[in-house]
Formats: structure tokens, C-alpha cells, sequence
């Protein structure tokens, strides 16, 4: 059975209250939705995150957290553990988004250290990447992915595979002056990832989710995500308000039953 991924982050956007209303207004829009075989996810901020909990049941919409501290506890100020993302209620931590790699300084070594750390604790890492206009331009978009990979999943058994997703976020492609990746670009760039999980972990990752991000909309997820290797979208601004989010997701199952794959 296929899974269609779909979500978002609000990265630093919408408070407690706001968030709130948010979640019970994408889970009545969707209420008529059937999960099996769609899941649909939500990554607001930290503060929130007890709040959403408890506003909307983990088999509506799975709750993930933006960042995670890699020790469980200890001096590092101003950092949140696996511990407290537990107590919150999360499923999902999303690790190296682009704007933690480029705008915070992370590297792939502590992106590592996070996917290792958020397994141990029972969380399913969504672990992304993706290539600047720089690097595109310079041809290494490719090899940009593979070591991204190939690093931050460094020392990850084989036998954990099954709880890793993937996000490919190219990083010309994300936010107000972002364009979105051509579906026959994605395609290319999802195929390496999906190879180099191969090479990495054998049979296993055929089943490791790749979702597609940067500039998803109305207009272009049907196209993205009936890309073979793509499967799911991680989306942005054009998902901050339930009615659009919905929208979203009611043309990508649409387009999933089209091609048989739900
Ligand atoms: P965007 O953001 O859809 O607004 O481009 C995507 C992301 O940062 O994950």
C-alpha cells in the first residue's frame, strides 16, 4: 500500500491561538478524508505544539516539531530535547531545513547527530535537503544531495530506514522569491536521492517517503506529485491557510487515484 505525505511548516509564522485555529479548521475541512493511505502532517512552532496536541487527535493530522537539541538534556541553552518533544506529543522532526542550514549555520555533521538522536527517542526523522542556485549553477546539485545524504544519515542502521522521510527542498525554490522546481527537474533530483537510499540501505529504500518542497501550490502539486519518485509534498505558504492547504491535498489524492497509486 502507498503512503501520500503531505504537509507543512509554519516555521515562525502564527502563535499559540493561531495555530490552534488553524489545526481545527484543516481538520474539519478534511474531516471527510480518508487517512488510509494519506497522511497528512503539521510542523508549527514549539510553543504551540502542546496546544495542537490537544486540539487534534495524531490519526487526523501527525504533529512534528521544527528542530530538535541532539542530547537529551544537558547545557545548551536555549535548545529543546527529545525528551520534551516527546512529553508534546510529536511524531515527526523535521531536521536541516534549508533556512536552519543556511540562515542558522547547521551543518551536515549536526544534522547527523539530530537524525541519529530523534530514531534513538522514536521519532521519525524528516531529514531535508537540497541544492542552492549557486551549486545548481555550478552543476553539483547532484553531488550536493548525495553528500547531504550521505552525512546526515551517516551510522543509521538499515533496520531504521522504515522510519526516515526524506524532503527535497531546492533552495532557489523556497519562499516569496522561490520558483518551483520543473516536474521534469524534480523527477531528476528524486531519482538521486532515491538511488543514493539504495546504495545506502538496500531494499528498505523503496519505502522511504521523498516529499517535494519549494513554491507548492494549487497549481503545480498535481504535476509534482505524480512525479514516480515523488511521494508527497511539503508545502510552504500556499498551505498557512486551511481552505488552500485543503485544496492542495483534495487535488494530489485526486491525481494518486488517477494513477493508481491510492
Ligand atoms: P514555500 O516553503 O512553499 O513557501 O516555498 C517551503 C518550505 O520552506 O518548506
Amino acid at each position: 500500500m502507498n503512503t501520500l505525505y503531505l504537509g507543512t511548516n509554519t516555521k515562525m509564522y502564527k502563535t499559540t491561538a493561531q495555530t490552534v485555529a488553524y489545526l481545527q479548521a484543516l481538520d474539519a475541512y478534511t474531516s471527510d478524508i480518508s487517512r488510509h493511505g494519506v497522511e497528512l502532517f503539521v510542523i508549527p512552532s514549539y510553543t504551540s505544539l502542546h496546544a495542537a496536541r490537544m486540539c487534534v487527535p495524531s490519526d487526523r493530522i501527525s504533529l512534528g516539531a521544527q528542530n530538535m537539541g541532539w542530547e537529551a538534556q544537558g547545557q545548551y541553552t536555549g535548545e529543546i530535547s527529545p525528551l520534551m518533544l516527546r512529553e508534546a506529543g510529536v511524531q515527526i522532526v523535521e531536521i536541516g531545513h534549508s533556512e536552519r542550514r543556511h540562515v542558522l549555520h547547521e551543518t551536515d555533521e549536526e544534522e547527523n547527530r539530530k537524525v541519529l538522536c530523534a530514531l534513538a527517542h522514536g521519532f521519525r526523522p524528516l531529514l531535508c535537503i537540497g541544492e542552492t542556485q549557486d551549486q545548481k549553477l555550478f552543476g553539483i546539485g547532484e553531488e550536493v544531495l548525495r553528500i547531504q545524504l550521505k552525512i546526515g544519515l551517516y551510522g543509521m542502521p538499515s533496520e531504521q530506514a522504515e522510519r526516515l522521510m526524506v524532503a527535497y527542498e531546492p533552495v532557489w525554490a523556497i519562499g516569496e522569491k522561490g520558483v518551483p522546481a520543473t516536474p521534469e527537474y524534480a523527477e531528476k533530483m528524486h531519482r538521486v536521492i532515491r538511488e543514493t537510499l539504495q546504495t545506502r540501505f538496500g531494499a528498505c529504500a523503496t519505502h522511504i517517503p521523498i516529499l517535494y518542497g519549494g513554491s507548492v501550490n494549487e497549481e503545480n502539486c498535481e504535476a509534482l506529485c505524480a512525479l514516480s519518485n515523488v511521494d508527497g509534498l511539503f508545502v510552504g505558504r500556499a498551505a498557512w491557510e486551511a481552505d488552500r492547504f485543503d485544496r492542495i491535498i483534495r487535488k494530489t489524492i485526486a491525481r494518486w487515484r488517477e494513477e493508481g497509486r491510492l
